[in-house]
C-alpha cells in the first residue's frame, strides 16, 4: 500500500549531499528531498546519533539534557508568545496534535482548511487535507466539523493577480458566517507560503486577514510549516515571517531530523496546558534522547553550513536560470516560488492556462532518465515541485536547468 514515485522507481540505496545512488550504478540529482536540508548522510548528524545511540536512547518521561536543549532551541527559533513545544515523531502527528490544542483550547470543533492542501494522514491531519491529486474524493468526504476555503492561488485560481485579494475576503466571509451560524472555527489551518500548491506565495495580507477573523470570534491559527519552514524559503526562516503574521500554533516536521523521524508543535503557554484537560501528552519516542540530539545537530549545521543563505543564494540563481528557460519554453506558464521551494508550472496555453499533467509526467521520467528525480505537485499534478537539499550548489542548479531545457526541447 505504500506508493513510490515514478512507474518503474530506481532502486536507491545511497545518498550523499544532493545525490541518490541507484543499486544498478546511476547517480542522480535530488531535486525533491526536503527531508534532508543537510544533504544525505551528514556524517555530523551520523556522528552525533551514534554516539546518542550507544549511549542511551529510551522514552520522554525520563529526564535529559538533550530534549532540554532542543526545545529550548526550538522555541527560540520562534517570537513570543510561542514558547511551549511538543515533540513528535512525523508531520501528520503535528498537525493531528495542533488540531486537538485548538479544539481543545477554545471547546470549539469546528476547523477551516484551505483546498488543494495537504497535512498528513491520521485522521485530524488527513481530515483537514483537501488535495484531489492525493484523494480524487477529498471535497466530498470531509467530515461536517472541516469547512473548506477556495486555495488562495494568485495564478490560475478564480481571482488572479491583482484581484487575488479577493480570496481574503472570501475566507473572512465564510469564518462570520460559520460564527453567524453558532459554529465559530476552533481553528484556521493552513500553509505558510503554499507548497502543495506548487510553491505559490500566498496573496499579500492573506493571513493577517484570514488571521484576524478566526481571532474576532475566538479561534486559533495553524501555520503548517512542515514543508516551508526551517529555512528552506532562504529570506524567512519560517514561511508566516513572509505574511508578517505570528501564528497562535505552529507546527514543524520534516527537515527537523534530516531524515530521522521528527515532528513538533509550537503554541503558547496558554494553549498549551489547555491539553490537560483532554488528558495528558505522551509519545514513546516523540522527543526521544536520539530524536533530541538528532534535531540539535541538524539546527548546528543549518547555522554552521549557513544553508538558509545557501537558499537565498543558490535558490535566486535557480529561479532566474528557471525563468530564462520559461522565455524560450512556451510550456512553462510560471516559475513559482522563493530560495530552494520553487514550483515550475507547465500549461498548454498561457491564456487559459490549461494544465499540462501528462507532459509534466513525460518530463519527469525524462528527467530521471537523465539523472535528476522531480516530481508533480498541484490539484493538476502540473507543477515541478523543486525542494532540493539545502546544501544543494550552483553546479547542481545548472545541470537541473540544462537538463529540463534539453528535456523540455525533446518533448517539444
Ligand atoms: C504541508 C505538509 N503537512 C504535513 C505533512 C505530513 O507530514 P508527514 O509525512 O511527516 O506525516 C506533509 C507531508 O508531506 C506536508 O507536506
Amino acid at each position: 500500500m505504500q506508493e513510490h514515485y515514478y512507474g518503474n522507481p530506481p532502486r536507491i540505496e545511497r545518498g550523499w549531499r544532493h545525490h541518490m545512488a541507484s543499486t544498478d550504478g546511476r547517480a542522480y540529482l535530488d531535486m525533491v528531498n526536503n527531508v534532508t536540508p543537510l544533504g544525505h548522510a551528514h556524517p555530523r548528524v551520523e556522528r552525533a546519533v551514534a554516539r546518542q545511540l550507544r549511549r542511551l536512547n529510551t522514552n520522554s518521561r525520563f529526564h535529559y539534557a538533550a530534549v532540554v536543549e532542543f526545545s529550548e532551541r526550538l522555541a527560540a527559533l520562534l517570537p513570543a508568545p510561542l514558547d511551549t513545544v511538543f515533540l513528535v515523531n512525523s508531520g501528520s502527528e503535528a498537525v493531528d496534535l495542533a488540531v486537538r490544542l485548538a479544539i481543545g483550547a477554545t471547546g470549539r470543533h469546528d476547523v477551516v482548511a484551505l483546498r488543494e492542501a495537504y497535512h498528513g494522514w491520521t485522521y485530524a491531519s488527513d481530515a483537514v487535507s483537501t488535495s484531489i491529486a492525493d484523494n480524487p474524493n477529498a471535497l466530498a468526504s470531509r467530515p461536517d466539523w472541516v469547512h473548506t476555503v477556495d486555495s488562495p492561488n494568485p495564478y490560475r485560481g478564480r481571482h488572479r493577480g491583482e484581484d487575488a485579494k479577493a480570496y481574503a475576503a472570501e475566507a473572512v466571509r465564510t469564518v462570520e458566517e460559520l460564527a453567524a451560524a453558532g459554529r465559530a472555527p476552533g481553528a484556521f489551518i493552513s500553509e505558510s507560503f503554499y507548497g502543495n500548491a506548487g510553491a505559490v506565495a500566498l496573496p499579500d495580507q492573506y493571513l493577517a486577514q484570514v488571521y484576524a477573523a478566526v481571532r474576532r470570534h475566538g479561534g486559533l491559527t495553524v501555520a503548517d510549516e512542515i514543508q516551508v519552514g526551517y529555512g528552506r524559503l532562504g529570506s524567512w526562516f519560517w514561511g508566516f515571517e513572509q505574511q508578517g503574521v505570528i501564528p497562535d500554533i505552529v507546527t514543524v516536521a520534516k527537515a527537523m531530523g534530516n531524515g530521522h523521524p521528527l515532528g513538533a508543535v509550537i503554541t503558547s503557554r496558554a494553549v498549551a496546558e489547555r491539553y490537560r484537560d483532554q488528558g495528558y501528552f505522551f509519545s514513546s519516542t516523540g522527543g526521544s534522547p536520539v530524536s533530541s540530539v538528532a534535531g540539535l545537530t541538524v539546527l548546528d549545521a543549518l547555522r554552521d553550513e549557513d544553508l538558509q543563505g545557501n537558499a537565498v543564494r543558490v535558490g535566486t540563481h535557480l529561479k532566474a536560470r528557471l525563468e530564462g528557460l520559461a522565455r524560450r519554453h512556451p510550456l512553462i506558464g510560471a516559475v513559482h516560488g522563493a530560495g530552494l521551494y520553487l514550483g515550475v508550472e507547465l500549461v498548454r496555453d498561457r491564456v487559459t492556462l490549461e494544465p499540462a499533467p501528462e507532459e509534466t509526467a513525460e518530463l519527469c521520467d525524462r528527467m530521471l532518465d537523465l539523472g535528476v528525480v522531480v516530481q508533480p505537485t498541484g490539484d493538476h499534478q502540473n507543477v515541478l515541485k523543486i525542494k532540493p537539499p539545502l546544501c544543494v550548489d550552483r553546479a547542481a542548479a545548472d545541470f537541473f536547468t540544462d537538463t529540463l531545457d534539453r528535456a523540455l526541447t525533446e518533448l517539444r
